[in-house]
């Protein structure tokens, strides 16, 4: 990445016709057997066709708003459609792939999108979950049978993986990212890449990978969705960008750009971010698409009228207009008033076409059509047992006193809460087409893993009952009705079975639909009435255990002082119940750690381990007044990044370096001995961070530079050796070069980015 600053304000000067000329020298011989084809196809290509190429209509069912296109089957005859999306199964995708190919002029075949986001049928935990297992190879997996199924379903192409850096939760689509760092979501940007592509797209249940939201998108101002970014370069290059350039240097074939205007530039006409950088600077060689209307959106972003926006949009690089049919409608005539040039429309046309060249659709339009394959590839017992083992691994052990957890076998178990005995909300939001009925509830999943468990259930709460929330998410969808006896009835019931129990375990959170795209909240409690049953089952002293289940990291204040035990299981799938009882009764020991901080209350948001130090900061301790401190909350998080416990414990040993002292292109080795102390066999995940303590800018108090998850039987050691390299030392300075500079830094290895042991090494140019 070499990008001046400047250039971020000079809409750089970017010609259309040396773009093609020099991927077309870099080609190789594969590429030119590619490009002879489409140069021919094109060369029988009406302008109406090649504009046609650029447009992706919704088709049939649509999660995030009415099908705006009218007429899809006339116009996909007529050689007016690129791509459909929202629409699967194959016999759906033959009906439509057959109209492309027999009844168009040129018979080019159509593109398939959905938001396949954590899975296809057999759905997996919300991404921010899945985040939580730090497990490469279980996310690819999880990415690979999504893609599996997908395909077999008539898709080749996933609008994921969504890999926006988020720091804020209020904002509802923390959950379909991998958190707030940068590190590790570039490493989950690529495994989810590498799932869905395998290492080719011509491979028979290889889909394309769409790279969302470009750019910046997790950085909506006051956590709302859609608002405005507003951001240093020196900011946007070191922390959000990063996992956008690793998910395409993975080799991911289309990004999506986002919704938000990025300081004073919308991102669907901001040719800096979609040509120069992207294009020239990250070498991109695959289609960009809008996101849903982002094209017709620029009207309320205030650029201009249809025409116009959509002009602004093809030239800034955006190839594909989802939804908004503003290119189909507009670009002929801002060619003929030669506002833009035919070369512009020829390059977008061009890309689309490649990626189907890829895919292998003209060679077999029908590729991905086929009814057996997706009788016994989708929802099978395979992929179900898979999805069990990546949910049990997503979650996260928060509080665990006296060792409540595991639940002993021959207890009494009250199982309370509105969650407990539910399905519809097991699968998270962005489920695509994910049946919530095939999902297992915590019940059925205790009932599997120790049918002699004497459980009672009592439900003590209505999931949600504030009117506010119940009227926004009654209105897109959810199916919330208040139960027929009263709050007092429902708490009264469940105290009761507490009370006859040896322990309650109580399952609360939020509704599926509270998080995801639209549903920022300005309160991140636990919903006032699930509260009040808290506290009443909290008075009858006996032991609790709270299962929750969130898109977000919550404020959790009161139950983190009050609840000896606490297990995050976030929304983790169609074995979402499977999963929690195989952690609830020790069939597995939990491991997962948060990606994203668990602030104390909202005022403390944005809240990140990897933040700067301020020239006045915080002790912790003391009562000086001018020091960077809020007078009525601890700076600190409730749970930091990087936190997670086991049913064992782990001892660290201080960290050893085989030098102290580095040049460039040296390595120094940093060692630490973990030792499994508890009862139990597990895995702990063991947490790399390096300071740069010195600087020519201000640098991150922490940042996340390695990890090893490993596996301890009780009462084993394993010496853990991290190599730290001079690349890990680089970060873009204030000219936007990446490069490491001399001094000091700090070595940190630990459980979690808050209980770390430290050593120091420093390093010369
Ligand atoms: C979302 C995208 C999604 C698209 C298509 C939009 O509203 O922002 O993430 O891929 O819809 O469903």
């Amino acid at each position: 990445m070499k990008t001046k600053t400047s250039l971020f304000f000079l809409a750089a000067l970017f010609s259309a016709n040396s773009l093609v000329a020099q991927q077309k020298k870099a080609a190789s011989a594969t590429d030119q057997k590619m490009n002879t084809f489409i140069d021919n196809l094109m060369s029988k290509m009406t302008v109406d066709e090649k504009i046609g190429q650029l447009n992706l209509p919704a088709v049939g069912f649509d999660v995030t708003g009415p099908i705006l296109s009218q007429g899809v089957n006339e116009k996909i005859e007529k050689g007016l459609v690129g791509g459909v999306f929202n629409t699967f199964t194959p016999q759906a995708v033959l009906k439509l792939q057959k109209l492309a190919v027999t009844k168009s002029r040129l018979k080019i075949p159509l593109l398939f999108g959905y938001d396949v986001v954590h899975g296809h049928k057999t759905i997996f935990p919300i991404p921010l979950g899945l985040s939580a297992s730090w497990d490469m190879d279980l996310i690819e997996k999880s990415a690979r049978i999504a893609a599996r199924e997908a395909s077999a379903d008539g898709l080749n192409w996933t609008f994921s993986p969504m890999v926006d850096i988020a720091r804020d939760p209020r904002w509802g689509r923390i959950a379909e990212g991998s958190g707030e760092d940068p590190y590790l979501g570039s490493l989950i940007g690529a495994a989810m890449v590498r799932g869905y592509q395998t290492n080719s797209l011509s491979n028979k249940d290889a889909i394309m990978a769409c790279v969302k939201h470009f750019a910046l998108y997790g950085a909506a101002e006051g956590g709302r969705d859609y608002n405005t970014t507003d951001m240093s370069l020196i900011r946007m290059y070191n922390e959000y960008l990063p996992p956008y350039k690793a998910a395409i240097d993975a080799g991911a074939e289309t990004v999506m750009v986002s919704f938000n205007d990025i300081n004073g530039t919308p991102a669907t006409a901001n040719k800096w971010l979609l040509t120069d950088l992207l294009r020239k600077d990250w070498g991109f060689k695959g289609f960009v698409v809008s996101d849903y209307t982002g094209v017709s959106e620029l009207i309320a972003h205030g650029l201009g009228d249809l025409q116009t926006v959509s002009a602004r949009s093809l030239e800034a690089g955006n190839d594909m207009d989802m939804v908004s049919e503003g290119f189909l409608t507009t670009l002929k005539q801002s060619l003929k008033e030669k506002k833009i040039t035919e070369e512009v429309i020829d390059m977008a046309c061009r890309r689309i076409l490649e990626s189907k060249y890829k895919l292998g659709l003209f060679e077999n339009p029908y590729k991905y059509v086929n009814e057996e394959l997706a009788k016994t590839e989708i929802l099978s017992a395979q992929n179900r047992l898979d999805a069990k083992n990546i949910a049990a691994a997503s979650m996260v052990l928060l509080k665990n006193n006296n060792q409540l957890l595991p639940l002993k076998r021959n207890a009494k178990i009250a199982l309370i809460g509105p969650l407990a005995d539910n399905k519809r909300d097991m699968i998270g939001n962005w489920s695509a087409a994910g049946d919530w009925k095939k999902a297992v509830s915590v019940i059925e999943g205790l009932k599997n893993a120790a049918p002699d468990m004497e459980i009672t259930y009592a439900k003590g709460a209505n999931l949600v009952d504030n009117p506010a929330i119940l009227k926004q998410i009654n209105a897109n969808g959810a199916d919330i009705t208040a139960d027929a006896k009263s709050p007092k009835q429902l708490i009264d019931e469940a105290v009761n079975a507490a009370q006859k129990a040896d322990i309650a375990v109580v399952v609360l959170g939020e509704s599926a639909i509270m998080g995801g795209e639209a549903t920022s909240r300005t309160n991140l409690d636990l919903l006032p009435n699930q509260k009040d049953l808290l506290k009443a089952l909290s008075a009858t002293g006996k032991p609790i255990v709270l299962v929750l289940m969130n898109s977000r990291p919550l404020t959790l204040e009161w139950e983190d002082a009050n609840v000896p035990a606490i297990l995050e299981t976030w929304f983790s799938g169609t074995e979402a119940g499977n999963a929690i009882a195989d952690v609830l009764v020790g069939n597995y020991n939990p491991s997962g750690k948060l990606t994203a901080t668990f602030p104390r209350n909202v005022g403390q948001i944005p809240l990140y381990y990897n933040h700067k130090s301020t020239g006045r900061p915080y002790d912790g301790i003391s009562n000086e007044k001018f020091k960077s401190r809020y007078i009525d909350s601890s700076n600190d998080p409730l749970y930091p990044f990087g936190f997670g416990l086991s049913y064992t414990f782990f001892d660290f040993s201080p960290i050893k370096l085989d030098k102290s002292a580095l040049k460039s292109g040296q390595t120094i080795q940093a060692t630490v001995t973990v030792k499994n102390t508890g009862k139990f066999d597990g895995h702990e995940i063991v947490q790399l961070y390096l300071q740069d303590i010195y600087g020519s800018v201000t640098r991150p108090v922490k940042e996340l530079k390695g990890f090893q998850k490993i596996f301890l039987k009780k009462g084993e050691s394993k010496k853990i050796t991290f190599t730290i390299d001079t690349e890990m030392l680089k970060f873009y300075n204030s000219d936007l070069k990446f490069a490491a500079e001399s001094g000091d830094f700090n070595v940190f290895i630990g459980s979690n980015s808050r209980d770390v042991s430290t050593a120091k090494f420093s390093f010369k140019l």
